[in-house]
């Protein structure tokens, strides 16, 4: 059954289609201000411009063609022509019934499913993850299961960065620090020793090292730039270590990332293409789509009607280098072979908008995708109070494990002050702090759409108060903890009956998901399930104060509030997770 928005839209679109007008103007919406009927048409006005006639002459047309309909319990043209609609209490009865009877809680699977790639984390190997990998990780990682949850075939990629000067810088810091390691003898042929030379803590002291040495001094830089371009050609003993770097690297990712609660369907980087760049650059040649400039081979991608001009993308350097748009456009050859992706999405800060722009365009130039098959999904920064992007106290990046470390410590401060989570024993309290925590930065990221720039506050963000993961977790625990004791009483969830306001609201609030995922996923960005998340939360605190469930009247009552209340958590528990948010059961 769609939702009563739906229904409604269908009926009014059936109306204006009887006048010859277009159906879409039938498109019926929550209403904007409370305290009115909760549905309202605007349709009439553009219509009436369209037929050149008076909108509420026309808009009473559309009422009179409504008469009468079983859906709708009343109708009224207000203004200049909107027409507010309020359905009848069956059809309230009828949408909580479904979506009480519904694994996906009233939200529809879509009727056009598509392959959709999803490029979003992006760590580098070696060097620290920070806040813009945190935000690209938890808003990948929400708009993945969004898709999955409508019913697109979903595959999503960390892409590694592998492939850089940083491995270079590696090689070079390592060489200076450890000479005697065969990997490098220039004859080294193997075999692999299995053991890593490093483990992941060398890896971060490593880099920084050399990135330092390389900025002071430009002989090391040079090394560094030649060790890349001897890694890039396939020097055997550089590929062995580049392999250990990579190994020990995913490692420790795949723990952290386990530790946030993203996945990754595939864990491949920059290198994994590097076998596809020869053919793909001779290919680029014989076509024409590269050209060569300066010694380089360069694909131009600048427009006429460009604003601003855009460079050439670089596709081999004069050094004979394949760079970071090189490993993009490989990539989307290896993606077209192995999946064949519709769409892919590209979820990376908004500063690296002209490098995507560049790929897209060389990659639609050399007919590799559709046009609009390739998608920025780009964000805005993560500041300190100070405005400026977050920073750590020495003016470093804010590596993404201390910021996690800081939020469960800050919530586990927050249950201790309420008192929450108390009697539970020491392990499961440190398993909700830690809930509390990775749901208050996700949250405080997913609620502002995508390229809003937001200051990093978790004090703000930890309050079990306002809008914030915290205040939800705790609603669905409170839903959870009410259910307990109404099966305790002995009550059982029975037919639903719509009859208090704040039970009308609910339902509204309830009508509403399917649209809210529709709304996250057209826009990539999720803030639209955390309003829905949000007004659900409170549109159930509200109906539980005027509607409680075992001090009810009757046991029908009883029984049709606890429906709406197990309804609730459905869709409250489906919305946290489509966020990558999980409530405890207790706290
Ligand atoms: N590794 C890159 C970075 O840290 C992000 C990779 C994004 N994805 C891509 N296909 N370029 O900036």
């Amino acid at each position: 059954m769609p939702s009563i928005a739906d229904q409604l839209s269908a009926k009014l679109g059936d109306a204006f289609a009887s006048l010859q007008l277009p159906r879409e103007l039938g498109r019926v919406t929550p209403a904007t201000k409370s305290g009115t009927a909760p549905f309202q048409c605007n349709g009439a006005m553009p219509a009436a411009k369209q037929a050149k006639c008076n909108p509420r002459e026309l808009a009473q047309k559309i009422v009179d063609a409504i008469a009468g309909d079983a859906l709708i319990a009343a109708v009224e043209i207000a203004g200049p022509g909107f027409i507010n609609l309020t359905p009848a209490q069956s059809a309230y009865d009828a949408r909580a019934a479904e979506i009480a009877g519904d694994d996906r809680a009233g939200a529809p699977l879509t009727d056009a499913p598509r392959k959709v790639m999803i490029d979003f984390g992006g760590p580098n190997v070696a060097k620290p993850m920070h806040v813009g990998h945190l935000r690209s990780s938890v808003l990948g990682d929400s708009l993945q299961r969004l898709l999955r949850f409508r019913g697109d075939d979903v595959v999503s990629d960390i892409h590694l960065g592998d492939w850089g000067l940083q491995m270079g810088h590696l090689i070079t810091e390592l060489r200076e620090e450890q000479p005697d390691l065969p990997y490098f003898d220039a004859d080294y042929s193997g075999p692999y020793p299995d053991t890593p030379p490093v483990n992941i803590d060398d890896l971060a002291r490593l880099y920084p090292l050399a990135s330092k040495k390389a900025k002071d001094n430009a002989d090391r830089l040079e090394l560094s730039r030649t060790a890349t371009a001897e890694l890039q050609a396939g020097r055997p003993g550089y590929r062995a270590l580049l392999n250990h770097f990579i190994a020990v690297s995913i490692t420790a990712l795949k723990q952290d990332f386990d530790a946030l609660g993203v996945h990754f369907d595939l864990w491949k980087g920059e290198s994994d293409v590097d076998p596809l760049i020869p053919a793909m650059v001779e290919d680029f040649k014989q076509r024409g789509i590269a050209e060569l400039s300066d010694g380089a081979w360069v694909i131009h991608i600048a427009r006429e009607d460009d604003k601003k001009e855009l460079p050439p993308l670089i596709l081999v350097t004069s050094g004979g280098a394949s760079l970071y748009g090189t490993t993009d456009l490989a990539t989307i050859l290896d993606r077209k072979a192995n999946f064949a992706p519709d769409l892919t999405l590209y979820v990376v800060d908004s500063a690296q908008g002209n490098h995507f722009q560049q790929v897209f365009r060389a990659a639609e130039k050399a007919g590799l995708v559709k046009e609009g098959a390739l998608e920025h999904v780009n964000f805005g920064s993560v500041n300190g109070t100070d405005g400026k992007r977050l920073r750590t106290r020495d003016g470093g990046t804010f590596r993404l494990a201390d910021l996690i470390a800081s939020a469960i410590e800050r919530a586990d401060q927050r249950l201790k002050e309420a008192g929450l989570a108390a009697d539970v024993g020491a392990e499961e309290h440190a398993r909700v702090a830690r809930m509390v925590g990775l749901a208050a930065i996700k949250f405080a990221d997913l609620q502002n759409y995508r390229t809003t720039n937001y200051v990093f506050d978790l004090d703000r963000f930890t309050s079990f108060e306002g809008k914030t993961g915290p205040y939800l977790l705790y609603a669905a625990v409170r839903v959870k903890s009410l259910m307990r004791k109404a099966a305790d009483a002995g009550v059982k969830p029975g037919r639903i009956s719509v009859q208090a306001d704040e039970e009308r609201d609910l339902v509204l609030a309830l009508d509403a998901f399917g649209s809210a995922i529709d709304q996250a996923i057209d826009n990539r960005a999720p803030n639209a399930l955390c309003d829905h998340a949000f007004s659900l939360a409170q549109a159930f605190s509200k109906f539980y104060s005027a509607c409680p469930i075992l001090a009810a009247p009757d046991d029908a009552t009883k029984a049709s509030r606890l429906a709406l209340a197990e309804a609730t958590l459905k869709q409250l528990e489906l919305s946290l997770q489509l966020l990558g948010m999980e409530a405890p059961d207790r706290m």
